[in-house]
C-alpha cells in the first residue's frame, strides 16, 4: 500500500495537484483525519510493509448517514477527489460515493484477499503468499522430521485465492477453500494409505472462510489414529517487506489513478491484467470470481 502512496503522491504532485492523505481510511475521513501530504511524506516507505496513512474499518461509514457525511467534509476541505485503497468494503463505499453522492472516486485493489474484478492481482497478495510460503516450508522440516500431519490456516476472508496458490506453491497434498464441498472421509483414506506406503508427513492448507484449522486437526486425529498438529497463520500474512512484484504494479497503479483524475475519469478502479493498466467501473469491481480454483484444487491433487 505504501508504493501506491508513493506513486499517488509523486505522479499527483509531478501533475501540478495539492495531494492530502486521509489517516485511518474512512474512520479518519470522519473525523477529518486529514494531512497535508509533500514529496518527502512518502520518501524511503516503498519498501515499507503496512500504510503510513494506516487503515482502520468504520461502521459508521457504512451508513447512508456517515457517506453523507463524509462527503460534506471532503468538499469543506476542498478536496476534488479521492483515491481509495482498499478491498471488496471500501470499494462498495467508494461506489456509493460516486453513484450516490456523485463524488469523483477512483480505487486501486489493496487487499491481500485477490478479490476484486478488473485486475490479476491485488497489492499485498503475492506478499502474503509468499510470507505463507516461508512459513509452510519451515512448517514441513518439522512435518518432515516428526513425521506428522499439519493443518494450515491462512486468510484470504471468503476468497480461497491465497489458500490455492500456497498450498500449490508449497507442494500441500490438500487444499480446503470456501464454496468448493470438500470430501473429509476421502483426505483421511488418502493419508492412512499414504501412511501404509512410507508416506510420512502431510501439509494441508485451508482457507479461513471454509473452515477452522483445530477442528479439521481434530477430525484427521479421529479418523486416522495420525498425530495431527494445526497452525494459524494469521495476520503474519499482513505485514513484512513487499515483494518487487507488489511494490512495481502499486506504483503504475499510483501513477495511473493520477493520469485518469487528469482526464476526468470517474467511478473507477484501475487494476492490472495481463501487464496492462485496465480501468473498469468500480461498481463492478467489488467481488471476483476465480477462474481456475478447480484447475488448481486438481493439480494439487494430481501432483501428491
Ligand atoms: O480482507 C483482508 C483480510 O486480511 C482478510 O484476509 C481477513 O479475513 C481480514 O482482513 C482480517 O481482518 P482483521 O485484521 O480486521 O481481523
Amino acid at each position: 500500500m505504501n508504493a501506491a502512496i508513493r506513486g499517488c503522491v509523486r505522479a499527483g504532485l509531478k501533475a501540478g495537484f495539492e495531494i492530502d492523505g486521509i489517516m485511518r481510511g474512512y474512520a479518519g475521513l470522519l473525523k477529518e483525519e486529514i494531512i497535508p501530504l509533500n514529496h518527502r511524506s512518502v520518501s524511503n516507505i516503498i519498501s515499507h510493509g503496512g500504510t503510513i496513512l494506516k487503515t482502520a474499518r468504520s461502521k459508521e461509514f457504512a451508513t447512508p448517514s456517515g457517506k453523507e457525511a463524509a462527503v460534506k467534509i471532503l468538499l469543506k476541505h476542498n478536496i476534488d477527489a479521492l483515491i481509495v485503497i482498499g478491498g471488496d468494503g471500501s470499494y462498495r463505499g467508494a461506489a456509493e460515493l460516486w453513484q450516490k453522492f456523485d463524488y469523483p472516486v477512483i480505487g486501486l485493489p489493496g487487499t491481500i484477499d485477490n478479490d476484486l474484478n478488473g485486475t490479476d492481482q491485488t497489492i499485498g497478495c503475492h506478499t502474503a503468499v509468499n510470507t505463507a510460503l516461508d512459513a509452510i516450508d519451515k512448517i514441513r522440516d518439522t512435518a518432515h522430521s516428526m513425521e506428522r500431519v499439519f493443518i494450515v490456516e491462512v486468510m484470504g476472508n471468503k476468497s480461497g485465492y491465497i489458500a490455492v496458490e500456497v498450498a500449490l506453491g508449497a507442494g500441500a497434498e490438500d487444499v480446503i477453500v470456501p464454496g468448493r464441498k470438500f470430501d473429509y472421509e476421502r483426505m483421511c483414506r488418502d493419508i492412512k494409505e499414504g501412511n501404509k506406503k512410507g508416506k510420512i508427513s502431510w501439509i494441508i492448507v485451508v482457507a479461513e472462510g471454509a473452515g477452522h484449522a483445530h477442528e479439521i486437526a481434530n477430525t484427521i486425529t479421529t479418523m486416522t489414529g495420525l498425530e495431527t498438529r494445526f497452525v494459524v497463520l494469521g495476520h503474519i500474512q499482513r505485514g513484512g517487506t513487499p515483494t518487487g512484484q507488489d511494490r512495481i504494479m502499486a506504483t503504475r497503479l499510483g501513477a495511473a489513478a493520477i493520469d485518469l483524475i487528469q482526464q476526468g475519469m470517474f467511478g473507477k478502479a484501475v487494476g492490472v491484467l495481463q501487464d496492462e493498466i485496465n480501468v473498469i467501473d468500480i461498481k463492478d469491481a467489488t467481488h471476483k470470481e476465480f477462474r481456475h480454483l478447480d484447475d488448481f484444487c486438481h493439480l494439487i491433487k494430481l501432483l501428491t
